[in-house]
């Protein structure tokens, strides 16, 4: 029997600041899987957190004049509170600065050194403080670092080194074996510009900075940022502790997933450390890339970043993470634009969704007062139409959320919308009741209350407010807002009767005044 078992993971954020909406992104999206997942009756734990050592935090916490442990404390907690207001269902939230994560990370270091996965020697490199990484020349791109573009310094320490070499021609192997990389050009993307040029032996401790979990054999050395950060995905589980039970039961993750940034730890770092620990490697690996706005890339000293709060509180969280989840491709950067927000917002939101509700609340009260007719089986040439395009797209759309395409759901399921507001045009509800064509109109009726029904169950994932007020004003109870209860179109039962005054989902929005006010939020800062 299939393990229904769903173990899905965020990266762990540095809490280097406010979180914008491109940080809330790959929380949003892990939230929305773990929430199809559940749907679709897996056990689904989702697992986020915070990455609270290194230099830079060291730095913020200095300038600051506060303890470091005291400004990891105040971000995590902040942390939490934005992950409560977007609605995000974490089942565990780890901090690198816990017990139970650091007494598990100097074990792990404790073992890779007894085996010869970690050897002592000397760094010497360009190193990027920023990013807190060395790069070799080659990977610097005109001199400078090539993932923030910024200056690179020479430095030269005692360090410990991971061995990553020793497992390259196995991580080759397993490339070529498996598909556990979302999307597949990314494993040649790694191949080309880390695997054929030689991979490098990953530096993996410090001497230079204070902030970060001790090395116990060799006090002097705190744990270089990745194996500490990396770990987190097993050591929430509680791998090598006294209680292994989640670990048992959840792990390999079944997604994982990071931003395109951090794409070269996950794909190459963390499978190696994986393997060295003998463990099974996660099932599958999602990388996502990046929100920009017009100008660019988000930046606070670009006056030019917008954050979650600013379009939660006027706009509403549905229609925050509809925007996110629905403007970000799989294989392109997505654009955070004001007139992109309420375009989205008023066509797909007011005018799909919200006025198929309206119109069909409107007229069943109108023609029937409130009543829905249980469905007689005798379909009218439009009504086959309409059922066979439904159930096409339940497959697509059922395909698209199994295979972790969130762009291509939201597209499927708004053909669907769309579909059912033309069937409305198509079928002229209003003549058909002029020429007292009653069975005709009940099917109508029937067909669009089902298909709004199967619509608020695709959009469970995505939109909770907005699927409960479907449900609601539409009479539909429990039993009809499961997955498996998508099937078909008798299910209905007569008596549903709609609200008598259907509520807008979502209100219009006047376009140039909120332009405006958006522009003038990300230009505050
Ligand atoms: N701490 C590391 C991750 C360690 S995981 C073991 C880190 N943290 S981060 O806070 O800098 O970034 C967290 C996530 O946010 C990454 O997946 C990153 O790609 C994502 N994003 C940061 N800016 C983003 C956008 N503008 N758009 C989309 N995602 C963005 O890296």
């Amino acid at each position: 029997m299939e393990n229904k078992k769903f173990y899905v993971t965020t990266p762990i954020y540095y809490p280097s600041g406010k979180f914008h909406i491109g940080t809330a992104y790959t929380t949003v999206l892990a939230d929305t899987f773990k929430k199809y997942k559940k749907l679709r009756g897996f056990d689904s734990y989702l697992l986020t957190g915070t990455d609270e050592h290194g230099q830079k935090i060291q730095t913020i916490a200095e300038n600051s004049n506060v303890e470091p442990q005291e400004y990891v404390d105040k971000i995590a907690s902040q942390a939490k509170e934005l992950w409560l207001k977007m609605n995000i269902e974490y089942d565990d939230f780890i901090r690198t600065t816990e017990e139970r994560h650091v007494v598990i990370v100097q074990k792990i270091f404790e073992y890779f050194l007894e085996k010869g996965d970690i050897y002592k020697g000397i760094y010497e490199g360009m190193y990027c403080v920023p990013c807190e990484t060395y790069f070799t020349e080659k990977q610097l791109i005109e001199g400078k670092c090539p993932d923030c573009g910024r200056e690179v310094t020479l430095m030269k320490e005692e360090a410990y080194f991971f061995n990553m070499k020793n497992y390259a021609e196995r991580l080759i192997k397993l490339y070529e074996e498996t598909d556990f990389i979302i999307p597949e050009y990314k494993k040649s993307e790694m191949i080309n510009n880390f695997l054929k040029p030689g991979l490098e032996d990953l530096c993996v401790t410090r001497t230079s900075f204070k902030w970060g979990i001790n090395v116990k054999s060799d006090e002097n050395h705190v744990i270089y940022v990745w194996l500490d950060a990396l770990t987190n995905y097993i050591t929430a589980l509680g791998y090598l502790s006294e209680d292994k039970t989640l670990f048992n039961k959840y792990w390999p993750a079944d997604l994982q997933i990071v931003g395109k940034d951090i794409a070269r730890f996950h794909l190459i770092y963390w499978p190696i450390f994986l393997m060295a620990l003998d463990l099974p490697l996660p099932k599958k690996i999602l990388v996502h890339n990046w929100f920009m706005m017009k100008e660019g890339k988000m930046s606070k000293s670009k006056g030019n970043v917008i954050y979650p709060e600013t379009l939660i509180d006027r706009y509403g969280l549905d229609a925050t993470k509809y925007f996110l989840l629905r403007e970000l491709p799989l294989h392109q950067d997505g654009v955070f634009s004001p007139e992109g927000f309420i375009q989205r917002f008023n066509s797909d939101l007011c005018n799909d969704l919200g006025n198929l509700l309206n119109r069909t609340i409107g007229m069943i009260n109108k023609y029937f007062k409130g009543n829905i007719y249980n469905y007689n089986g005798q379909k009218n040439e439009g009504d086959k139409k309409l059922e066979e395009f439904t159930n096409l797209q339940h497959n697509k759309i059922q395909l698209a959320m199994d295979n972790y395409e969130v762009v291509t759901a939201l597209t499927e399921i708004w053909n669907l919308i769309s579909k059912t507001n033309k069937y409305i045009d198509e079928t002229s509800p209003w003549v058909l009741a002029k020429e007292g064509e009653e069975d005709k109109l009940k099917s109508v009726m029937y067909h669009l209350v089902e298909n709004l029904r199967k619509i608020a169950i695709y959009l469970t994932p995505f939109m909770q407010d907005t699927k409960d007020s479907i449900f609601r004003q539409l009479g539909i109870n429990e039993n009809l807002q499961t997955w498996e209860s998508l099937i078909d179109y008798t299910k209905i039962p007569e008596n549903t009767k709609v609200v008598k005054q259907g509520e807008p989902l979502f209100l219009r929005l006047e376009k140039e005044e909120e332009i405006n006010y958006l522009k003038n939020q990300i230009n505050l800062l």
